[in-house]
């Protein structure tokens, strides 16, 4: 089936796992469009460009995919640029031209923030994936150092970066974090990658009897 599943959520609350998780279980191809975004970031950086303060179209316009496969993408500086591109509407507009081309011809499980509400507003799903700040906070530090017992001043740092790119995320004016009114709320506090997954895929089944 050529579905087009949108997983929406703000930062670290599982919604690359659970797209991921999800596409591989359905057979379908999985964006992260996190990526794109970042990767765009990267990219100014190493032109010498800014992106908080400089114009990021060009750089999203030359993207190349190996530009996403790079291992420098999921750092602190990149989570901040990153955000700050996601800003611009010219860099969105060239981005949604890509995220589109992907999913239409084959169907895709694609997360991010507006793929429900702007990138796939038909999407034949929607899933709006959320935890508490804490939560993702504890996750975010467990995939930047593995199980190491996390320091509390480093979780409440975390705590504060996220909900600080979320509120920028959710407050700027082009396409903002929000959930679409169709879309389905799967909070994740107290779920792990397994359930949640076992949850959408029940959801899937019964919304499409596969
Ligand atoms: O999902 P992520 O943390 O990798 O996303 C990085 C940044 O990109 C995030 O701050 C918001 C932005 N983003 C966006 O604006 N729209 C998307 N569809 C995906 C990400």
């Amino acid at each position: 089936m050529r579905l087009i599943i949108a997983v929406d959520g703000p930062a670290a609350a599982g919604k690359g796992t659970l797209a991921k998780a999800l596409a591989m279980a359905l057979g379908l191809p999985h964006l992260d469009t996190g990526l794109l975004y970042r990767a765009v970031a990267r990219q100014m950086i190493l032109s010498g460009l800014d992106p908080a303060s400089d114009d990021g179209e060009q750089t999203a316009h030359a993207l190349q995919p190996a530009d996403l496969l790079r291992d420098d993408l999921r750092v602190p500086e990149i989570d901040r640029g990153a955000s700050a591109v996601a800003t611009q509407t010219p860099v969105r507009a060239a981005l949604l031209k890509r995220q589109r081309e992907f999913a239409t011809a084959s169907g895709a499980v694609i997360d991010g923030r507006d793929i429900g509400t702007v990138v796939f507003p038909d999407a034949d799903l929607k899933f709006f994936v959320t935890a508490s700040a804490a939560v993702r906070a504890l996750r975010r530090y467990q995939q930047l150092h593995g199980v190491a017992k996390p320091d509390q001043a480093d979780l409440d740092l975390l705590a504060a970066e996220i909900e600080a790119r979320d509120r920028k995320d959710a407050e700027r004016p082009v396409s903002p974090l929000r959930q679409a009114d169709d879309a389905i709320l799967v909070e994740t506090d107290h779920l792990d990658a397994q359930a949640v997954l076992a949850h959408a895929l029940s959801i899937v089944k019964t919304r499409f009897a596969t």
